[in-house]
């Protein structure tokens, strides 16, 4: 098949296109990156660059952009706002843009990607327009599929290698928090497994699901269990939640990447977790273990 492709350049897009492309499908990257083909992305067979921004092009340049594709992965979000690219303008307004200019192209099929945690009235506004985005395309009249992962894990990803990267300093961790809220980390390729089943696949049409690994932790035991994959020990420091809030108000204010926000703040707060029997079972899929995963990325 063709296929559009929205985020494949980011952590979880690039293995949904190394799949796509070992399946035999040719995609179509949306990129800001004019210097995509250099990029390790750029590299993999089957797969073309198209320049353009969910938030600026417009409905008929990206509906251009999708002309002869047979489906669309949209797969474009964001954890850290960033001027006039905030959650609502990415999230919801992007999905919105990307929905219209599927339309107007007759691309019928959509795989999206939300998260889990997206609903109406949730504390964070990351889960506010996950969820409006949600919406936009189940009253699109595509034929949609909808994903909602809880953190995902892999080479790329900005949890484990931060954490790491912590805890190869001498130095206390720092948890905000009590560290008790659950996640169900998954590992980025079973997610992209299921976004590459998904297209191929007329069963998962009007379908959300909701991905998770094998096993729920809390973060305090995601962290004892990386700091002892990689053979150290290190003690936990709390920074109570309000402090932590204090300090994501801060950091808003300094230009540069901040190292967490109000909103990842209030998410902490909250278990992130699913029961992970139906997407086993509607994708065939062996969860890794992220156990598994610990010692052989992190350990000796
Ligand atoms: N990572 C997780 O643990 C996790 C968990 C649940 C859900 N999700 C969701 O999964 C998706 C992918 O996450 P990720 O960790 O792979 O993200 P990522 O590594 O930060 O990649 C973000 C991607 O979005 C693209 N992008 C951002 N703004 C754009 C814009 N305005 N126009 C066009 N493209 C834009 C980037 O492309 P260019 O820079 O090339 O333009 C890049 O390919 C997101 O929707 C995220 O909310 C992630």
């Amino acid at each position: 098949m063709k296929i559009f492709v929205t985020g494949g350049t980011g952590h979880v897009g690039e293995s949904v296109l190394r799949l796509l492309s070992e399946a035999g499908h040719d995609s179509r990257v949306l990129t800001r990156n004019p210097e995509f083909v250099r990029g390790r992305v750029g590299s993999i067979p089957r797969v073309y660059p198209a320049l353009g921004d969910i938030t600026t092009s417009s409905v008929e340049v990206l509906a251009g952009l999708m002309a002869k594709m047979e489906a669309v992965i949209h797969i474009v979000g964001i954890i850290i706002e960033k001027g006039t690219a905030g959650f609502e303008a990415v999230h919801t307004e992007g999905t919105r843009r990307i929905v219209e200019a599927a339309k107007r192209a007759r691309v019928k099929r959509f795989v999206h990607m939300s998260a889990l945690g997206a609903r109406e009235g949730a504390a964070a506004r990351y889960h506010r327009t996950k969820f409006a985005a949600e919406e936009i395309v189940r009253e699109s009249g595509l034929d949609w599929t909808i994903f909602r992962p809880s953190i995902i894990y892999g080479e790329r990803d900005e949890f484990l290698n931060t954490f790491a990267g912590i805890a190869r300093l001498p130095l206390p961790l720092p948890i905000i928090g009590s560290g008790k809220g659950k996640l169900q980390p998954i590992w980025v390729e079973d997610v992209a497994h299921c976004f590459v089943k998904s297209i191929e696949t007329e069963e998962t049409v009007g379908q959300t699901y909701e991905l998770g690994g094998d096993k729920a932790y809390s973060i305090k035991e995601i962290m004892r269990l990386l700091v002892r994959s990689m053979g150290k020990r290190r003690p936990f420091v709390h920074l109570p939640v309000p402090i932590a809030r204090f300090q994501a108000k801060l950091f808003d204010l300094l230009p540069g990447k901040p190292p967490f926000t109000a909103d990842q703040v209030t998410m902490l707060g909250e278990d992130n977790v699913c029961d992970p029997a139906p997407l086993k079972e509607a994708f065939g899929l062996t969860l890794r273990s992220m156990e598994n995963y610990l010692q052989e990325r992190f350990g000796g």
